[in-house]
């Protein structure tokens, strides 16, 4: 039997998190910071994660009282701090220590691989063998809950009958299965953390004891009292609830892009006709042209309910085209930018200096991955630019193995500067302070830079404008 750690205060309740990424990371803190009615902490909180390097790393990372990505948010690092001093939060990378879980939250990657042709298929492989581990380790009773974003159908089919066979094998009733579903909302950035307790949830379980057990544990982590919980009659209910969620949103997005490029082409400041409806009440969330989707869910997520149609539940039939076809959309934006820049440049990119600000996926957070401005920086060298990147929160890019700048540098020798992000740190960007020997385009790609910088921009000669939507 492994030790638990000595500091581990052995009359609190086990939870361990599997997965250290974005999610499981700011998840273990979100429960170690939960308190009981004298204050105390409430749970011992292990997180678990692969036994590679990278697994290592942020096992390591937490251990030593760092949050292992980069982010701004300063209540999400005062719970490090806290759950370091007191003690209550332990990482590893050895799956044996599921065995302390009276609870288990799942937090690892589900992703979405595609073919030659660049079809999406399912691999459900990884996960599959991730329950496989639960089901060896964990003790009768324990809940498991599912928060790993998968497709509709996976809890029911997959993970129930795996965590049966690995019961069965250990002589356990199939009556001390326990499982869950409740998705994470989580929002890397300034609100990381509130984005986990001060939020709204939804959960279900695969019967009703399940569904009853993942409330009582969500009540005690998230602030249900401001965010009441909704409680879905099936797993696949909630799973569906969470791939519905991300592909409106993907699809909403990629509507607004082809009038965008419509408004353009007639001259018309498209963000002024947006917030024109947006006075209409049901309309008042509509979304605006930006530079593209990134990220880790909306590239992946609208394909998971035509692949559990067809993978999981068998139907041949079922068409997901708005879903499929916003990832298409959305994928191909950035190019949208990329064309307007190189025609705004005299219609060639080749030995063009680009400066681009920002290269994560969204404002203040340093997660690269499936960045838009990776879709535009491979295109820009393809056709001939030399690209050098700055983003505050992010020094390298591993996706692009580039290094990246930390500080805005001086304009001046650039053909051209892209604003991708909404970084807090190009607010302060004063554009009457520059002082520019050769003329260069200033490109907006995203809405970063505000009304004043906008006017002073259009009082420096050397500057040119352009921007997306308008
Ligand atoms: N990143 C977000 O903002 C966000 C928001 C809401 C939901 N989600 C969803 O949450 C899930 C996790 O996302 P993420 O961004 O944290 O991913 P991630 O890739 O950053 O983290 C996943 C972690 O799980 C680990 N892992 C994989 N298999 C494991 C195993 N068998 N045992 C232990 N650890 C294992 C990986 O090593 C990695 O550290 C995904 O389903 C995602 O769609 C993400």
């Amino acid at each position: 039997m492994k030790e638990l750690p000595a500091k581990f205060q052995q009359t609190r309740q086990t939870v361990c998190v599997q997965g250290l990424g974005f999610v499981g990371s700011a998840m273990s803190l979100a429960i170690a910071s939960a308190k009981d009615s004298n204050n105390e902490p409430l749970y011992n909180v292990i997180g678990v994660d692969v036994p590679n390097e990278a697994g290592y790393k942020k096992a390591t990372s937490i251990n030593d009282g760092i949050f292992p990505f980069e982010n701004n948010d300063r209540k999400l690092e005062e719970a490090q701090k806290d759950a370091y001093k007191n003690g209550n939060l332990w990482a590893t990378t050895e799956a044996a220590y599921f065995q302390y879980a009276d609870v288990v939250v799942v937090d690892i990657n589900l992703d979405v691989k595609y073919t030659e042709s660049h079809e999406p298929i399912l691999d459900l492989g990884l996960f599959k063998e991730a329950m496989h581990t639960l089901g060896k380790y964990i003790q009768p009773g324990t809940l498991i809950v599912v928060e790993t974003t998968v497709p509709p159908g996976t809890c029911e089919k997959v993970v129930y009958p795996i965590i049966l066979e690995e019961f069965l094998k250990r002589d356990i009733d199939k009556k001390e299965i326990f499982i869950a579903h409740s998705y994470e909302r989580v929002m890397p950035g300034e609100n990381y953390f509130d984005s986990i307790v001060n939020f709204w949830r939804v959960y279900s379980g695969i019967d009703e004891a399940s569904a009853d057990k993942c409330q009582k544990f969500l009540e005690s982590v998230i602030s249900t009292e401001n965010y009441p919980l909704t409680r879905l009659e099936k797993t696949t209910a909630t799973e569906i609830a969470k791939v519905l969620e991300n592909s409106y949103r993907a699809a909403t997005i990629a509507f607004i892009e082809e009038w965008g490029r419509f408004a353009e082409a007639v001259n018309v400041d498209l963000f002024e006709v947006i917030n024109a409806i947006r006075m209409r009440p049901t309309h008042s969330n509509m979304r605006q042209p930006g530079f593209g989707v990134g990220g880790y869910c909306l590239t992946k997520d609208p394909y998971f309910a035509p692949l559990a149609a067809k993978e999981i539940f068998g139907l041949d039939n079922m068409e997901f085209p708005f879903s499929t076809q916003a990832v298409k959309v959305n994928n191909a934006m950035p190019l949208v930018s990329l064309n307007k820049i190189e025609t705004l440049l005299g219609g060639s990119l080749r030995g063009k200096r680009i400066l681009i600000l920002g290269v994560s996926y969204r404002q203040d957070v340093g997660d690269t991955r499936y960045s838009p401005t990776e879709i535009f920086v491979k295109e820009a060298k393809k056709r001939g630019a030399e690209i050098i990147c700055q983003d505050p929160l992010v020094d390298y890019w591993y996706e692009m193995d580039m290094k990246v700048l930390s500080d805005v540098p001086a304009f001046d020798g650039y053909d051209a500067v892209v604003f991708t992000v909404q970084h807090k740190q190009y607010e302060e960007i004063d554009f009457k302070a520059i002082d520019l020997k050769e003329k260069i385009l200033i490109f907006d790609a995203n809405c970063v830079l505000n009304k004043k910088q906008r006017l002073d921009i259009a009082q420096i000669e050397r500057i040119s404008f352009g921007s997306i939507g308008r």
